[in-house]
């Protein structure tokens, strides 16, 4: 049976495409998925991409994810840099994490360098844009092949 891998972002990355270009680039979140749809297909993943502006709904996903899905992707944006209870969930959730963001925010403000995500993600992957998320779906594909 395929993986089943759950993307999940954060508030505000509905804005790409509109929201500063020069540091988020003009790829669309629809954009963002139909790659992870595809790359998903390459890898024989199943897919499921998903966005919120609560944190609440990101908190009740992850927790539904027991059982439903094997590893996951998640760009918490903002709330990297404020969550504990995203970080509680993740760590409950007992499945791998990889953590994306499209900036490098270690090359960015002060208050975007520490994410609470990080100590409960198997990885992080920053700065690369996009492709970011096709990278974190190579990294699952590899990972859950060798647990299976
Ligand atoms: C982001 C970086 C965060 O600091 C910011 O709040 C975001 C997007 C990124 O993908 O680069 O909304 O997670």
């Amino acid at each position: 049976m395929a993986k089943r891998i759950l993307v999940l972002n954060g508030p505000n990355l509905n804005m790409l495409g509109l929201r500063e270009p020069e540091t988020y680039g003009s790829d669309t979140l629809a954009d963002i998925e139909a790659m992870c749809s595809s790359e998903g297909k390459n890898l024989g993943l199943s897919v499921d991409f998903r966005q919120s502006n609560l944190e609440g709904e990101l908190v009740t996903w992850i927790q539904q994810a027991r059982g439903n899905f094997d590893a996951i992707v998640i760009n918490p944006a903002a709330y990297s840099h404020t969550s504990v209870a995203i970080h509680d969930a993740l760590r409950i959730a007992d499945m791998p994490v990889v953590e994306v963001h499209l900036t490098n925010i270690h090359a960015r403000e002060r208050f975007r360098h520490h994410s609470y995500v990080s100590a409960v993600a198997a990885g992080v992957i920053c700065g690369l844009g996009p492709v970011g998320y096709k990278l974190a779906l190579v990294a699952l594909a590899e990972r859950l092949s060798k647990a299976a």
